[in-house]
């Protein structure tokens, strides 16, 4: 029988619902975007965030659930986001699934964000990858390399700064280019020469972090940074180059990993999986190593709550509910 769940998240500054079935449909999903709010500041504010949540989650769930065609005794779970992300914005969507549940007596599921963006890979599709497979997860909160296997999964590596989306941000706002930096720098990148500036390449050659699946994203924003300083730079160039030295490191961990282990499948994720260089990049990588990649339509690559459900579909399978006095967190935690 086809189950349906409705999905919240609210961990940043986007308050999606979405209705998902277990056979990874999007039935409907509502997403508010507080974008041209943060803009004005050059990124988010938690405190804004939170409010706007608060205004819009109930809107966005009534509206979720009309579009979807169903009503409430169709929807077999809630799943939210209870972690990683901004306090005071993921307890807005964990209050509104708590009183959900009470309301219409439905189990809950907790979800965590990372697995959320993982599980995005899989909306509209009708397979799951096999065991064991590489995940990268790559957003404006995280970059993380993780391997997905039967018992769970692993964090193989992860950023030891900035996020690669972050990085993408605060170049942006230092080139005076606007917020979110990702997709304006994705799109200048694109009519500019790479090979104009030699920016360094990240963790290379005599690094102490070259043989480990780790990332640094920080040092690059002081080069290009030198750069603008000079005054005169060739903006789609120096962007050019910068996404060129990002997405180089990216693969480079990318097939360190796959040279420890054989994967089945490589699952790209989060909002910078929706840049140009690391789309052409992935298919390249599961190309030659012919191996499936995974990777979400580029509506489902920014946070919204159609990945939420998705991700909790195992849990609703093994009947893992998550008891209603669960808490939330900043960080990435290991138990829920
Ligand atoms: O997954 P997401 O919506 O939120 C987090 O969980 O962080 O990702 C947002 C990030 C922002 O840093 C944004 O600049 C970046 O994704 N982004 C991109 C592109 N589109 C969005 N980065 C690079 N290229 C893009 N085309
Ligand atoms: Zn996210």
């Amino acid at each position: 029988m086809i189950k349906y769940i409705l999905g919240i998240e609210s961990s940043c500054d986007d308050t999606s619902v979405a209705v998902v079935s277990s056979k990874m449909e999007v039935l409907s999903q509502r997403t508010v975007s507080q974008t041209s709010v943060h803009k004005l500041f050059g990124g988010v504010i938690p405190e804004i965030a939170a409010r706007n949540h608060i205004a819009w989650i109930i809107p966005a769930i009534e509206s979720a659930l009309v579009d979807s065609g169903k009503n409430k005794d169709d929807i077999s779970a809630i799943a939210v986001t209870n972690f990683p992300g901004l306090i005071g914005s993921l307890l807005v969507g964990v209050c509104a699934a708590k009183g959900l549940s009470i309301g219409w007596n439905k189990p809950l599921i907790a979800v965590n964000h990372l697995d959320a963006h993982i599980s995005s890979a899989f909306l509209l599709k009708d397979r799951k990858p096999g065991l064991p497979y590489l995940a990268l997860v790559v957003s404006g909160g995280h970059t993380s390399l993780i391997e997905v296997n039967e018992n769970g999964k692993i964090v193989l590596g992860e950023t030891m700064d900035d996020a690669a989306g972050e990085a993408y941000d605060k170049v942006s706002k230092m080139a005076g280019l606007g917020y979110p930096g990702g997709p304006v720098i994705d799109k200048l990148a694109s009519t500019g020469d790479k090979s104009r500036y030699k920016l360094p390449y990240l963790l290379k050659n005599n690094n102490k972090y070259a043989d480990e699946i780790v990332f640094s994203f920080s040092g690059i924003k002081s080069a290009v940074k030198r750069v603008l300083d000079e005054g005169n730079a060739d903006m789609p160039s120096l962007m050019a180059s910068f996404q060129d030295r990002i997405v180089e490191l990216i693969e480079r961990k990318m097939r360190l990993a796959m040279s420890m282990k054989d994967y089945k499948a490589i699952v790209v994720s989060g909002g910078v999986s929706a840049n140009s260089a690391v789309r052409a990049m992935s298919q390249k990588l599961s190309g030659e190593k012919k191996i499936e990649l995974f990777i979400p339509e580029l509506k489902y690559c920014q946070d919204n709550g159609a990945m939420v459900a998705a991700a909790a579909f195992d849990d609703l399978e093994k009947g893992k509910f998550t008891p209603v006095d669960f808490d939330v967190s900043p960080t990435v935690r290991t138990k829920r």
